[in-house]
């Protein structure tokens, strides 16, 4: 059904600084604890993907000052700043691949599942408009409305929002306060028991993140995914893929 995925060749030396950048990422977010934001940072550049005009996406954009500045992304100079001196060592990739790179490391290192990394996106210069990333005061069109422009479907929407298995929000950044799980640098399927457990005194459920509970379509994967981790993670595996490659080796 889906189209199959054309990716570009990269050299042996790029291939290698790959392997070798994964491996100093791991130590990195295990030894800074940064996981969350890193994961934050990987979907915040992968996010702004357009499906229709083919514009925004995973390249590398986000490290621009005028994207950071975007009121979605406050607080995630800091996981920039967290990764420049791993980028440093490794010149040869593009600040796009190196930023979804991170983003499959901070799950793998927390306990989620691997999910499959393919190089080649390249860095463009011109950063996507503001305003394509979800807001969490609102509901469940919404949603639909922002994920179906970078041509994501329900089951992706609900497995991708598991992302809030990890982290936190920061009162001074987004202007909520709290975890969704009481613990929240491992990666697991605690956001949805949270979730349909109900809110408790310490952790937080965003308007955003109730909303999944009001659909028809979205609540039962809810449900699978508070029962079965496995299915969580299969599922998550395959959406954070497509993230990660939104606008990069479409079939041609
Ligand atoms: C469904 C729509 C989403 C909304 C409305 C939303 C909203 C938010 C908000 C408001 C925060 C708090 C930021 C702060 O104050 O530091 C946050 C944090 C976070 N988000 Fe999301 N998010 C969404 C989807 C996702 C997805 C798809 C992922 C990854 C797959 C993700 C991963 C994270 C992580 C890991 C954090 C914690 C960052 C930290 O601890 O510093 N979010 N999100």
């Amino acid at each position: 059904m889906e189209m199959q995925k054309c990716y570009p060749t990269v050299s042996n030396d790029y291939q290698k600084g790959v392997d070798k950048c994964k491996r100093k990422l791991r130590g990195l977010i295990a030894e800074k604890h940064c996981a969350p934001i890193i994961l934050r940072l990987a979907w915040h550049s992968a996010g702004t993907y357009d499906v229709k005009t083919k514009s925004g996406g995973p390249f590398g954009t986000i490290k621009h000052p005028s994207e950071l500045a975007h009121e979605a992304n406050n607080g995630l100079d800091i996981a920039i700043r967290l990764l420049d001196p791993i980028k440093e060592q490794f010149p040869i990739l593009t600040y796009a691949d190196f930023y979804q790179l991170a983003g499959v490391v901070a799950v793998e290192v927390t306990g989620g599942p691997d999910i499959p990394f393919h190089p080649g996106r390249p860095d463009l210069s011109e950063p996507p408009p503001e305003g394509r990333l979800p807001d969490a005061k609102k509901g469940v069109n919404h949603l639909r409305e922002v994920f179906g422009h970078m041509g994501l479907s329900d089951r992706d929407i609900v497995a991708l929002s598991g992302g809030h298995t990890l982290g936190r929000c920061h009162k001074e950044r987004s202007g909520f306060e709290g975890a969704w799980t009481r613990n929240p640098l491992i990666f697991d399927n605690s956001y949805f028991k949270e979730l349909i457990s109900g809110e408790k005194e310490g952790l937080i459920q965003l308007p955003s993140d109730k909303a999944l509970l009001e659909d028809p379509v979205f609540r039962p994967f809810v449900e699978k995914y508070a029962e079965d981790e496995d299915a969580f993670f299969t599922d998550y595996a395959e959406a954070h893929l497509k993230l990660s490659e939104l606008g990069f080796a479409e079939g041609q």
